[in-house]
């Protein structure tokens, strides 16, 4: 008896001097990366994770560096954060950082979706979607993107001249009523706006604050721990209520053949391609879940940015004007007019730029990296690809980086550009599967508002302020105000 005790314990220690030998190799590695200056204490960790959503990007991530590669302490956890242009192309770019295992990437419990399946299912459901995101396929629904829009300019009506309001929750709904008719499901939901605001709206907004809870609340990562609170339930609950009114409704119609669809939906219905009714349940809640804040925060930033610069405003109108004609009333837009407009897409960049929704994804690198100054990055590290920071660097974009100034984007300047300096979508094969999408979306909504009203704001740029809920949004929320142009 006594042996086999001695024996246990004798592998119990070559178990633990194991693991102790790979944590000082892993630091012995890492320690050669230079040392951020930002450091988050226990006691700001502590601080933090109370959830107050403009505390987290004051403190942390509009400190983060905006230069090469450097190691950032927060509280007990060790980042690696990269804001190098060379080092985010390594990256995005590496098979070995494809995987999308972290811990975060799941918060928003759709398991089977895009956004944190496993590798091998993500290779066959992106290869089976993409075509479906692709400009050719995108042509055919242009024409929804004219009819939603069209809705939404009725709503806007009503607020003109009647001082200013939240233009987000106009265009978040704009962008559910799009998406979901994209998918064959025409709820009208801006027509009805009352009922698919507390539908939808409402449990967008739980969703959000429960992720949010869930990143500053550090204990609450592993899925054991979290499964057994509250907040599991009310975003199961939040995200189920979404998908009764949604994706099940889809689902149905496919299956009783009541629509002839040709929407990425029936093909991953598709029998040939063999996915369980989960991974589809998913697969269709994550796009929805992708699709509305994302395309109608950056609509905001963009309308929010033109009210407090009107010469750009002008500038907007004045190409409108010579592309489209002076009337909203029977435009119907197309994909080559929506080519012609080159400063408002300069426009749309230049927000993108200054306020992108993911100011620092995660990854991590299933095996090690040489970063491109020679550093060794050791496998399983976690990486924070410093988008906030890197947009808004000095050495990349000079001494007015901070500045709205959307001709940095005309082809001239931006070829100068290291490619991977601006990257609001992110690039390589995990690049945003709906960035022409809602690039077609939002030239689509903004050349509609922009031809018929001249916005106003009493925000100044200067006064901003930022949160990361967990997308970045302005705190004083998208005040504007809308006036019928003569
Ligand atoms: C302006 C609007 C948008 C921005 C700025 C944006 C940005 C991003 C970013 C930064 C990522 C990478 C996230 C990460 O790896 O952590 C991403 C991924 C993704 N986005 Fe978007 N997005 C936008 C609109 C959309 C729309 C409209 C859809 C759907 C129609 C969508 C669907 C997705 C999906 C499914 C992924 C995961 C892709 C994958 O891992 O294969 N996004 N987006």
């Amino acid at each position: 008896m006594m042996t086999i005790f001695k024996v246990l314990f004798i592998i119990l220690i070559i178990f633990f001097i194991q693991i102790f030998y790979k944590w000082l190799k892993y630091f012995y590695i890492i320690k050669k990366i230079p040392k951020s200056s930002l450091k988050i204490s226990f006691k700001t960790l502590w601080e933090l994770a109370g959830g107050d959503t403009k505390k987290l990007f004051d403190k942390f991530v509009k400190n983060l560096d905006s230069d090469g590669l450097k190691r950032v302490h927060f509280g007990p956890f060790l980042f690696i954060n990269v804001a190098s242009p060379e080092d985010l192309q390594l990256i995005l770019n590496s098979k070995c950082c494809l995987p999308k295992d972290h811990p975060t990437n799941n918060f928003l419990k759709v398991p089977q979706g895009l956004l944190s399946c496993s590798i091998d299912k993500w290779y066959l459901h992106r290869k089976i979607m993409n075509p479906y995101f692709g400009l050719q396929y995108l042509h055919t629904i242009i024409p929804i993107m004219n009819r939603k829009v069209k809705s939404l300019m009725e709503n806007l009506n009503k607020m003109e001249g009647k001082g200013e309001f939240n233009i987000f929750n106009d265009l978040s709904l704009l962008a559910i009523d799009n998406i979901l008719t994209a998918m064959d499901l025409d709820l009208d939901v801006q027509k009805n706006k009352e009922k698919y605001s507390e539908i939808f709206l409402k449990n967008f907004k739980i969703c959000n604050e429960v992720v949010i809870e869930r990143h500053v609340k550090f204990w609450l990562h592993p899925e054991f721990i979290f499964n057994q609170t509250n907040l599991n339930e009310k975003i199961t609950n939040a995200v189920s209520e979404i998908s009764k009114e949604t994706t099940l409704k889809i689902m149905q119609q496919i299956r009783e053949n009541q629509k002839n669809s040709n929407t990425f939906v029936q093909a991953l219905m598709d029998p040939k391609n063999n996915l369980t009714d989960e991974e589809i349940h998913d697969e269709i809640c994550t796009i929805i879940l992708t699709a509305t804040d994302t395309s109608a925060v950056t609509a905001s930033s963009v309308i929010l940015l033109l009210a407090m610069h009107k010469e750009i405003q002008n500038k907007v109108f004045n190409e409108l004007k010579q592309v489209l004609g002076n009337s909203t009333e029977k435009l119907t837009l197309d994909m080559e007019m929506l080519n012609k407009l080159n400063y408002l897409e300069m426009v749309i960049k230049e927000t993108l730029r200054l306020m992108p929704i993911g100011v620092s994804p995660v990854k991590v690198n299933k095996e090690e990296i040489i970063s491109s100054e020679g550093y060794v990055i050791p496998a399983e590290s976690t990486l924070l690809l410093s988008v906030y920071a890197i947009h808004r660097s000095k050495t990349i974009w000079g001494e007015n980086a901070n500045e709205f100034e959307p001709e940095r984007f005309s082809n001239e300047r931006f070829k100068k550009i290291h490619p991977y300096a601006f990257i609001p979508f992110l690039k390589g094969p995990r690049m945003c599967i709906g960035w022409r999408y809602s690039m077609i979306l939002i030239k689509t909504l903004l050349a509609n508002i922009l031809l018929k009203y001249e916005i106003d704001t009493n925000l100044k740029f200067h006064e901003l302020e930022f949160e990361t809920c967990p997308i970045l949004k302005v705190c004083q929320g998208y005040l504007v105000s809308i006036k019928e142009r003569k």
